[in-house]
């Protein structure tokens, strides 16, 4: 999705501005650009396609980029195509620049009224709305910060933009609702950026930017001005994310690394928090305790790969803990009218804690009467963790692959952390939570094993490479992660992949089975195993081709019509981690042959600030 970068300095902070795009390039964009102010002139250089190209049209640049203020941007389209004229920043009477993530939804009407005014729009976009609207402003106002804060009032809809003025090199102006932007402070410079990851090796102390909040940063001070436009003092933070997170560690792909990494980070989400003896006190928040202990119903809210395990948590919540649960898309939730059940607890989960989506579901929650809510999360300080009353944090560390794979298992980790948790305090039996914990202890060291079959799914991904359909089976707790595995696929091979609950084949997909469509099965020992059987015989019966991830003990055995890999025995209760992990693999070998950009898949963002 799109990222923000800006700076004031007294250097000249070209370099810092294009390292910090590449440093956003995983959330997916398809054009960028970058604006600086040299000499009280203001150089404006965009490029449709990769960093790359624009760094390179810098480079061809007389002076190759010069300014010590400058802002620069990766757009993912939204409002108009991808072309040059469209990327950012844009500019107002050749003195403003813009950039901006999010949408402002009222933009035509600010377009007939600007338009009326006199300014000429050279793009299709609803961001050029907003350089018009503050140049207009600035003529009544007496500075940009005063400028901003009136334009502000006029805009619907999410933003989080930087705004420079050519006039006064010294400054630039910032604007966050409902997109993430965050201040980095080094000395005697300051930058902004959409996420701390861009500024990492320039500072490592942060403020992350509220709802409603303005900013007027210079070289030396930033003035925050909050929603109710009282001058407000903000925590400064000293990131802990690592500089060279973005490290690819000798790997050919972030998402090769991800997969690898996820036994050691699962192992980091565990620790201190659960042992063999038990869970701890309140490790989902303090006093989240004494909420458990009163929660009778939970809602699960997600979007994407965090809603495939918010989908898993609910089997394992309502077997394990008998808690009732109810798992929806949070994009669904937000414009339905739903009744909240008594003494309900709202969960949210996500990797980047900022997909909007997510976001104006958790506000909507509160604002409906749910008793409390958790984030499940994996960025601290994000505006989800912030906006939750408790939270969660996976040790995933930062996961830079758009397709979410280390993410999605500590989150799973984390659910069963919380069965846990809430199991404690409803007198949960106790052979059960044996089970759970036994089952946690064991399960870094069954993630490492299953890691070991990546050659024999090397193979079999061969067999993928030419086919356009495919369909994922599970049954119980293994029909989301049938539906992960089939996400995996389609998101970075462009192979249609769908998934169903093996007990729908015969009411719709089994007409489509035929040998050009592998049918991929996920089947762990488990009391369902009959049941799967059954529908892997209808599959048969019809010449459909299998791929089945089966425990040995299930006793699948490869012939013409079916090619079996056994996936380590483990307990029953983390299954469905470890039976993502072959569906991540094949998705990822399937992937390399057919040559796609693993990492960053077409058409596609790692974090969803826009709805
Ligand atoms: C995007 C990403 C997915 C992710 C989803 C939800 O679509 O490409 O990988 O699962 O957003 O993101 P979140 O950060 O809320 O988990």
């Amino acid at each position: 999705m799109c990222g923000i970068v800006g700076a004031v300095a007294e250097r000249n902070v070209v370099q810092i501005l294009l390292e910090g795009l590449r440093r956003l390039e995983y959330r997916g964009y398809d054009s960028s650009g970058v604006a600086l102010i040299h000499d009280n002139a203001l150089s404006i250089t965009r490029r449709v396609g990769k960093v790359k190209a624009l760094s390179d049209a810098i480079e061809a640049l007389d002076d190759q980029g010069t300014g010590a203020t400058g802002i620069a941007h990766t757009r993912w389209a939204t409002h108009g195509g991808v072309t040059e004229s469209n990327a950012h920043p844009h500019v107002s009477q050749s003195r403003f620049a813009v950039v901006h993530n999010g949408i402002i939804e009222n933009h035509k009407s600010l377009r007939d009224e600007l338009s009326a005014l006199g300014y000429r729009f050279t793009s299709d976009t609803d961001t050029e709305t907003i350089a018009h609207t503050v140049a207009e402003l600035r003529k009544s106002t007496p500075t940009l910060l005063d400028a901003v804060l009136e334009s502000v009032k006029r805009f619907e809809g999410a933003y989080g933009t930087v705004i420079i003025d050519k006039d006064d090199a010294s400054t630039m102006v910032v604007a966050r609702s409902g997109s993430p932007l965050v201040i980095g402070l080094g000395i005697g410079e300051n930058f902004i950026a959409s996420d701390q990851m861009a500024l990492l090796p320039v500072t490592r102390r942060f403020i992350f930017l509220e709802e409603g909040d303005v900013a007027e940063i210079t070289r030396t001070s930033v003035r925050i001005i909050d929603e109710s436009g009282n001058e407000v003092e903000r925590e400064i933070v000293e990131s802990t994310v690592e500089h060279d997170a973005g490290d690819k560690g000798g790997y050919r792909h972030y998402m090769l690394k991800e997969i690898y990494e996820q036994p050691a980070v699962v192992r980091n989400t565990l620790q201190g928090r659960v042992s063999p003896d038990g869970i701890g006190n309140d490790v989902f928040g303090e006093g989240s305790d004494a909420i458990f202990a009163k929660t009778e119903h939970i809602k699960i809210i997600a979007c994407g790969t965090s809603y495939h395990a918010g989908m898993t948590a609910k089997y394992w919540l309502e077997a394990y803990a008998g808690v009732s649960c109810d798992v929806e898309i949070a994009s669904e939730f937000r414009y339905r009218k739903s009744v909240v059940k008594p003494n309900s607890l709202i969960v949210t989960i996500s990797q980047s804690g900022e997909t909007a989506d997510t976001l104006a579901a958790l506000k909507l929650a509160k604002e409906s009467g749910y008793m409390s809510s958790l984030a499940i999360c994996n960025v601290d300080g994000s505006s989800l963790v912030r906006e939750s009353s408790l939270s969660f944090m996976t040790r995933a560390g930062a996961e830079i692959g758009v397709a979410s794979t280390k993410a999605f298992t500590t989150q799973l980790a984390g659910f069963l952390m919380l069965v846990l948790a809430i199991g404690k305090q409803k007198n949960m039996p106790k052979d059960i939570q044996q089970h759970i914990l036994s089952a946690l202890t064991e399960l870094p060291a069954k993630l490492e094993e299953t890691l070991t079959l990546a050659d024999e799914i090397d193979h079999l991904a061969e067999e993928f490479s030419d086919k356009h359909h495919s369909l994922f089976l599970g049954r119980g707790d293994q029909y989301p992660i049938a539906m992960e595995g089939a996400l995996k696929l389609k998101e970075i091979s462009y192979i249609h992949a769908e998934a169903y609950a093996s007990g729908e084949l015969k009411h719709g997909p089994l007409a489509l089975i035929d040998a050009e469509m592998p049918v991929i099965v996920v089947a762990p020992n488990n009391e369902l195993l009959e049941k799967l059987k059954s529908n892997v015989e209808e599959v048969r019966a019809r010449g459909g081709i299998m791929y089945v991830f089966a425990d040995k003990d299930a006793h699948f055995e490869s012939d013409e019509t079916m090619r079996v890999v056994n996936v380590p025995h483990c307990l029953e209760s983390i299954a469905p981690i470890v039976y993502t992990i072959p569906l991540q693999l094949l998705s990822y070998y399937v992937a390399l042959i057919k040559g796609t950009d693993v990492d960053q898949p077409r058409n596609l963002a790692k974090s969803v600030t826009v709805e």
